[in-house]
């Protein structure tokens, strides 16, 4: 247990990234595996990786975020872009296909699972795309875990959707949601960047909204709860 919180408490944002450093092909492979083993609903895993380690493809990438990034997307190792598949569910008897012949699927749920999932998506995209986003993000949390275990630093980077498509030639079907930078750390500052306190973002068995005010928090009554309670921030 106390491995998994070294891991957790070592990973930050890094904010520079030595640029001498380099990774190996396998080390990718291993990362990207180890990424895929996150959950996904109907294990529908709707996560493409795209691993960027040719330095002019990273360089284009660096213009698809704004300048403080740049360089980090320069000097890492190697750039992750997560894409979502948008419509992940026409695949999804190819995938429990394989479940079932493993035995770890009963043939009736995949049957279930794959009519339930064509009627819940086919007719909501908006629906199928947060799932995308779900998935991405969890599996984008594992892959930065996993580096960080492996020895190597991450940051995740925000960039512009459209320019980004056009550098990898996406399809529509595919959309690009994370961009990881991943490599040897190079921050000269390390400090932790702190939380919320657990009293400002856990509520137990009804949901209490804080809302922060200059002195103190504001908690705000929830339907079930007449009270308004004031926090000390
Ligand atoms: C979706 C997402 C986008 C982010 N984009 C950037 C970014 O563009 N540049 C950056 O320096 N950090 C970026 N970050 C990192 C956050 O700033 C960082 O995770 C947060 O401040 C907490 O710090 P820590 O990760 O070091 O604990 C991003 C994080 C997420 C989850």
């Amino acid at each position: 247990m106390s491995d998994f919180l070294d891991v957790l408490l070592q990973r930050h944002a890094a904010e520079q990234f030595d640029p001498t450093a380099s990774i190996t092909r396998s080390e990718i492979e291993n990362l990207v595996q180890q990424a895929s083993q996150t959950p996904s609903t109907f294990n529908l895993q709707h996560w493409r990786f795209v691993a960027v380690t040719d330095p002019q493809i990273r360089a284009q990438l660096s213009t698809t975020t704004i300048p403080p990034n740049r360089q980090r997307v320069i000097d890492a190792s190697v750039v992750f872009v997560i894409l979502g598949d948008l419509e992940a569910h026409r695949s999804l008897s190819e995938i429990l296909e394989q479940s079932v012949k493993a035995g770890s699927l009963a043939r009736e749920t995949a049957d279930l699972w794959i009519s339930t999932a064509n009627q819940l998506y086919g007719d909501q995209p908006q629906l199928a795309r947060e799932e995308a986003v779900r998935s991405v993000s969890l599996a984008a949390m594992v892959l930065m875990l996993a580096a960080r275990n492996r020895g190597f630093a991450s940051c995740p980077i925000g960039f512009a959707p459209n320019q980004l498509r056009e550098i990898l030639g996406t399809s529509d079907r595919y959309t690009p949601l994370m961009m990881i930078a991943v490599g040897i750390d190079a921050s000269t500052s390390r400090k932790r960047r702190p939380r919320l306190p657990l009293s400002q973002i856990l509520s137990f068995d009804e949901f209490t909204e804080l809302v922060p005010t200059r002195e103190c928090l504001l908690r705000k009554p929830s339907r079930r709860s007449s009270r308004t309670t004031r926090v000390k921030s």
